[in-house]
């Protein structure tokens, strides 16, 4: 290993909390004189930010690290396990991977770059110290750290961590511990430096981001006084629970002109006995009710969902009610999940992982099919309208067009020809095609911010 600065690579799976994490980790590291590449080939140290809530996202990482020993056999590297499955599988991890030389949960973070150092020292030395820190302390917030953002369009910022609503099938409160949330002066800070720094959007994180409560701020006050930043274009927010959507939150996403209109709503499952199971603490009407409140104040409200199929016991019946809640709420995406079992999880504990796997993956196809034909009639109903679009950048299959999104968070995309625009700019999208996934546009002109028009149904639409 080189004398002077060690080079730190930092590989990120999972969620956008992770990515934030990754971003929160960086500017810890940079602070005690750590140099970040994005180059694993010349690193002293790979760290992997890891992700445990399904069984793919662990199967990745595991995969990951076994292409590391090659690379760890022919020089000296220290490899660390960040995040989720540093905290859930502590004793798997470094009993049976030698590769790993430390590990640190997602509150432990501090405690990273002294670590990085232990582990340096004693493979110097000849030798390898496993070194751990998995411990949760109730109150980390990461408050006073300055996330190490790469420039963009889109900033996150993590309001609280943690999770305190023990869904069955989650390892989430195991991994992120209890839920906490930041004080509201310092995201309103970090959200003004955001908007120094030329984003034009912030996506508001949090396990469990509506239930965000400190002293008389919640989530709908927080959100407000977020969206009311001067430079941001955009807020956004995930992912919520539906048993957290009081009015004034409601009323915040619905008429606040910055506040994106799209809430992602998980729903899991569209059967009450699967949902009691889960300990989701809502019944298929009561969620149904919040879609009916949310729609009857704006139609055009883009709503998406989580689902997970063949959870434990889970009849055809039952899977069916789940298919007719797609049917019925006609979301404009989902994420369409293979339940898998996570150790140490409620569900883990007390139900039997039943369903065979042919049946879940059967459920999964239906649904993702189903979901894919309503996304692209959903989309259909864009056709002919001009929508402001958030440019991000060059599309992923064409350096020859440009990409950005709707407010409705759904992929534009047009030729770069169109009209010239760079990241960070709105643009008026005509729509003249669409599939599942993307709307296909012409960019006819830079628009003017949206205007403050509350009695608009479709607030995310302009008229050409
Ligand atoms: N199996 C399958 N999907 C899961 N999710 C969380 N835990 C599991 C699990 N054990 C899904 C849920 C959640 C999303 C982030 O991941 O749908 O909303
Ligand atoms: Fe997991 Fe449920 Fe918390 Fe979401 S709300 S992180 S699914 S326990």
């Amino acid at each position: 290993m080189s004398a002077g600065p060690r080079h730190v690579h930092i590989e990120t799976f999972g969620c956008q909390m992770n990515e934030y994490d990754s971003e929160l980790v960086r500017a810890l590291l940079k602070r005690e004189g750590f140099v970040l590449t994005a180059d694993r080939e010349c690193a002293d140290v790979i760290l992997m930010n890891t992700c445990a809530i399904r069984e793919n996202a662990h199967t990745k990482v595991y995969t990951h690290l076994s292409d590391l020993k090659a690379l760890k056999k022919s020089r000296p590297l220290v490899v660390g396990v960040l995040g989720c499955m540093a905290q859930n599988l502590k004793e798997e991890l470094t009993k049976q991977e030698p590769l790993v030389d430390l590990l640190a949960g997602p509150d432990a973070y501090r405690q990273l770059p002294m670590l990085i150092q232990n582990a340096v020292h004693a493979q110097e030395q000849g030798g390898q110290a496993k070194a751990l820190a998995v411990d949760l302390p109730e109150y980390e917030t990461y408050d006073d750290i300055i996330p190490a953002r790469i420039p963009g369009v889109n900033a996150w910022i993590a309001v609280m961590r943690g999770c305190d609503n023990f869904c069955s099938f989650c390892v989430v409160p195991y991994t992120r511990g209890r839920e906490r949330s930041r004080d509201p002066q310092g995201i309103l800070d970090e959200a003004a430096r955001i908007a120094g720094e030329g984003f034009k959007q912030i996506t508001l994180l949090g396990q469990n981001v509506n239930s965000y409560r400190s002293g008389d701020w919640d989530f709908a006050r927080l959100l407000t006084a977020v969206a009311d930043t001067p430079g941001i274009e955009r807020v956004r927010f995930t992912s919520p629970h539906p048993k957290d959507f009081p009015p004034p939150l409601l009323e915040a996403v619905v008429f606040h002109p910055k506040i994106c209109k799209h809430i992602h709503l998980p729903v899991q499952s569209g059967n009450d006995r699967i949902l009691d199971m889960m300990n989701r603490t809502y019944t298929r009407r009561e969620y149904l009710a919040l879609v009916d409140r949310i729609r009857s104040m704006n139609p055009c409200m883009a709503l998406t969902t989580d689902i997970i199929a063949g959870f434990c016991s889970e009849t055809e019946a039952e899977f069916e009610d789940t298919y007719r809640l797609l049917e019925e709420v006609r979301y404009h995406s989902a994420f369409i999940f293979l339940y898998s079992e996570r150790t140490n999880t409620i569900a883990a504990r007390k139900y039997a992982d039943d369903i065979p796997q042919e049946a879940k993956s059967r459920r999964v196809t239906a649904l993702v099919d189903l979901q894919r034909r309503i996304s692209a009639e959903r989309n259909r109903e864009y056709l002919g309208q001009t929508l402001q679009v958030l440019v991000e950048g060059d599309a992923r299959k064409s350096s020859l067009q440009a990409m950005g999104k709707s407010d409705g968070n759904i992929t534009v995309i047009w030729e770069k020809t169109d009209v010239q625009c760079g990241p960070g700019q709105m643009v008026a999208c005509s729509i003249y095609d669409v599939s599942a996934s993307t709307l296909y546009a012409r960019a006819t002109r830079p628009s003017e911010p949206s205007p403050p028009k509350m009695e608009q149904s479709c607030t995310n639409i302009v008229q050409s």
